[in-house]
């Protein structure tokens, strides 16, 4: 039997559409095995300030297709310091709470590792980010959506960079990984990825664009990942347009847009399934580790292991990225 009795779920850090959906299945699935779920707003924060109440069923009806996080989300400063979790876990104590569902992305496992080492409360994970740069599952909640909403951007700059024969450097998300730039680049045709895990030089930018202008081709999108080693889009335009004056260069930066909006089918049954398994994995007594889905398999992986170790962008793609764009 389960000692488990009440839980509490929340998000933290970046929102990211699908972590509606996991909040739902959270719910539903505890409801359906009698416990008590509580439902904790703004992340840590809300933690450490007692904004706990609990949810009923009813109240994540109607919230499957919706961005955002109805629990709203914050990147707390609070919990960073001895004192702020110190009055976080009084607080669930003065709920009985002996569970916690955590959703969001490295920050918010990082500070779900070093409270339940500091108070021994049992916590669940699950990979809420649109970065996809979590070690653990093949894909995060929300980055299947901020793809496709990035990728129908990036075609619409094609369009108007090929009527007036523009260069584009078109910026996407992903503070320290590459996983958007690349998989939009390679969807949207772009002349050239930038990404931090491929130290490209931005030299060989000039090459690239010599070769498209051989097959008649005289425009250019180049997708930048926000944490390249040149900076962000603008930086890397500056330094292009320095040494390349004869290009007309434009510069567009997809940003928080790609944090919004309704969560694809993909993000949809990718949170449901890991919101379902992370109370399963609570009542058989499972802490401390990350849910995640590699090969279509429901997995577990240690916190320590989901933050420190890398999962980085294939190289592969990296390479067939480079031949289709010649
Ligand atoms: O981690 C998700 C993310 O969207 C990153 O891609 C981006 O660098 C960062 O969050 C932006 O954070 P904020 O919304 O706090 O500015």
């Amino acid at each position: 039997m389960s000692k488990i009795k009440r839980i509490a779920v929340f998000t933290s850090g970046g929102d990211a559409p699908g972590m509606n959906a996991a909040i739902r299945a959270v719910v539903r699935t505890a409801t359906y095995h009698d416990l008590h779920i509580y439902g904790i707003k703004r992340g840590y924060d809300g933690m450490i300030n007692g904004q706990i109440s609990r949810l009923e069923t009813s109240e994540v009806g109607n919230i499957i297709h919706r961005g955002g996080t109805v629990l709203k989300t914050a990147r707390s400063m609070g919990f960073m310091t001895e004192e702020g979790r110190k009055q976080a876990y009084e607080q669930l104590k003065a709920y009985d709470i002996d569970g916690l569902v955590a959703i969001g992305g490295n920050g918010t496992l990082t500070g779900a590792m070093k409270f339940s080492e500091e108070f021994n409360i049992p916590i669940i994970g699950l990979p809420g980010t649109i970065d996809n740069d979590l070690y653990g599952s093949d894909h995060t909640i929300g980055f299947d959506t901020a793809l496709n909403t990035a990728i129908e951007a990036i075609d619409k700059v094609r369009d108007t960079a090929d009527s007036h024969n523009r260069i584009f450097f078109v910026e996407v998300m992903g503070r320290h990984s590459g996983f958007i730039a690349l998989h939009t680049g390679i969807g949207s045709g772009a002349s050239s990825i930038l990404i931090p895990e491929a130290d490209k030089d931005i030299n060989n930018l000039k090459d690239t664009l010599k070769k498209g202008l051989k097959r008649k081709k005289l425009f250019g999108v180049i997708v930048v990942a926000e944490g390249n080693k040149y900076g962000g889009a603008m930086e890397v335009a500056k330094k292009f347009s320095e040494e390349n004056s004869a290009y007309e260069v434009k510069v567009t930066v997809i940003g928080h847009l790609q944090r919004g909006g309704s969560p694809t089918c993909a993000d949809r049954v990718l949170a449901s399934r890991l919101g379902h398994s992370a109370v399963e994995a609570l009542i058989d007594g499972k802490r401390d580790v990350m849910v995640g889905v590699i090969n279509n398999k429901v997995c577990f992986t240690p916190f320590i292991d989901a933050i420190e170790k890398q999962k980085s962008a294939s190289q592969d793609l990296i390479n067939m990225a480079e031949i289709l764009a010649l």
